[in-house]
């Protein structure tokens, strides 16, 4: 079956996890993905918390399945023609080095479009155009510049990271999206054009919700958050703890076995249309009519107390019993799922969100396949590259270059040595 974006090519010169995560969701649509690689030793995080020795790491495996490797020293004279080359062929150019790299290697956007017009430039930066443009940037410092950090956690400590990779991973899905966009336009206009998504905008832009709040705090407390009605509220948004980010009031509550297990806890969210239901399922039900709790603004100095009520309930039943109960009645909720759990978990592996991976020098193991499911581009999960695996076959196809060519290119060293599968 066709695939969404066959026939587009990437020249992938990403590395880390923010623009590998954009690449690997394009080659996952279809688009022939080719990696440019230093020669020797290649992204970074192919070395990088390394499990099995020798064997490139969950971390590189992980974010670069479907890709084609080709190892090239670009600053070399011979390497440079090579991706001058690559340029004049690819539709789309997806990079996240630091401010500045492209440009010393001597390709300018200017000098790109020189050599395709039709070239889309496609770039994950730290910051955008300011004061910290200049910036390297990991995760975490994206997390705490874009806003997550300083409303994640409890009040009365400091400021959290998530683990969900909302500075990478969730920048990476943002330029994937631009450079979709950008391919559209290009239908019509016949001309590339730069794509720029910046970490700190796209943890910004996952934290709407808490700007949303910034600026309600000027009209009064924010009444569904828990520092409400006892504690004080500053001049910024206070981190919130567990409470839901909607206007669905919620807390994660324990459940049985929570004493020994860490994630024997249950998301609950008190859904005003099903008030009833839930009064009943606690064993509450004269917070029906009294009007202390019928009603959701009634409710919202109390929920605290509420949430302990619940618990108590939810303390009487395993995370997984209490779903059940819950969903019978309609009551949104949430088991807080393991690593472990959601390893296991027979259906995603159904689905495809979870796939087992062979690889030759590692062997079997499990990843996470394409979240985004489309019913005409259904993704088959391939395994990453060795390093420079492809970059005779990607000098001789994609390029067109004789085997004349292809040698002298070999012996410039602009290439370096392939990593070779166990079986030749
Ligand atoms: N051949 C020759 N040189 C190459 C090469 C190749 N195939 N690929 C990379 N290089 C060189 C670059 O030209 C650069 O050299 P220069 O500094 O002399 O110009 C050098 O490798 C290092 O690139 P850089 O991007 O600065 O890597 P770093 O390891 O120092 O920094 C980051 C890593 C992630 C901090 C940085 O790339 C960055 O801030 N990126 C943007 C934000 C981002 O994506 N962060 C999240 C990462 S998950």
């Amino acid at each position: 079956m066709a695939k969404a974006l066959e026939g587009i090519k990437i020249l992938d010169f990403t590395h880390v996890q923010s623009g590998p995560t954009c690449t690997q969701l394009l080659a996952w649509f279809g688009a022939d993905v080719i990696k440019v690689e230093r020669p020797g030793e290649g992204d970074i995080t192919r070395g990088q918390l390394r499990d099995i020795p020798d064997a490139d790491s969950l971390y590189f495996t992980m974010l670069n399945h479907n890709k084609r490797s080709i190892t090239l020293d670009t600053k070399a004279p011979e390497g440079k023609k090579v991706l001058e080359e690559l340029v004049r062929t690819c539709d789309v150019l997806v990079e996240n080095f630091a401010p500045g790299v492209l440009k010393r290697m001597g390709f300018s956007w200017e000098r790109i479009q020189e050599l395709n017009p039709k070239m889309i430039v496609a770039s994950v930066k730290g910051f955008g155009p300011g004061p910290y443009e200049d910036c390297k940037v990991y995760e975490n410092v994206a997390q705490c510049a874009g806003g997550a950090a300083s409303t994640t956690g409890f009040d009365d400590g400091p400021p959290l990271v998530t683990g969900a990779q909302i500075g990478d991973s969730g920048t990476g899905l943002h330029l994937a999206l631009g450079i979709v966009a950008a391919l559209y336009q290009r239908n019509t206009s016949g001309r590339g054009q730069q794509v720029l998504a910046a970490m700190q905008d796209g943890v910004l832009n996952l934290c709407r919700v808490k700007l949303r709040d910034q600026q309600r705090l000027a009209h009064g407390p924010l009444k569904e958050y828990p520092q409400f009605p006892h504690g004080e509220f500053g001049d910024t948004v206070p981190r919130a703890g567990n409470a839901s980010g909607g206007g669905q009031p919620g807390w994660i509550l324990k459940c049985k076995g929570w004493e020994t297990d860490p994630n024997a806890y249950i998301y609950f969210i008190a859904q005003a249309p099903v008030w009833e239901k839930i009064c009943n399922v606690i064993g509450k039900p004269e917070w029906i009519t009294d009007p202390e709790y019928a009603k959701p603004a009634a409710r919202l100095p109390k929920l605290k107390d509420i949430f302990a009520t619940v618990e108590e309930w939810t303390m009487t039943k395993t995370k997984f019993e209490a779903m059940e109960i819950l969903n019978k009645f309609d009551i949104p909720c949430g088991p807080i799922l393991s690593m472990k759990e959601i390893a296991e978990d027979q259906s995603l592996r159904a689905t495809g969100t979870i796939v087992e991976v062979d690889h030759p020098t590692r062997g079997k193991y499990l990843s996470v396949g394409n979240p985004i499911k489309l019913s005409d581009s259904p993704t088959e999960v391939t395994r990453s590259p060795l390093l420079g695996e492809h970059t005779e076959e990607i000098l001789r196809d994609v390029l067109g270059f004789d085997e004349n060519r292809i040698a002298e290119i070999r012996n410039s060293g602009a290439v370096g040595q392939a990593q070779r599968l166990a079986a030749e």
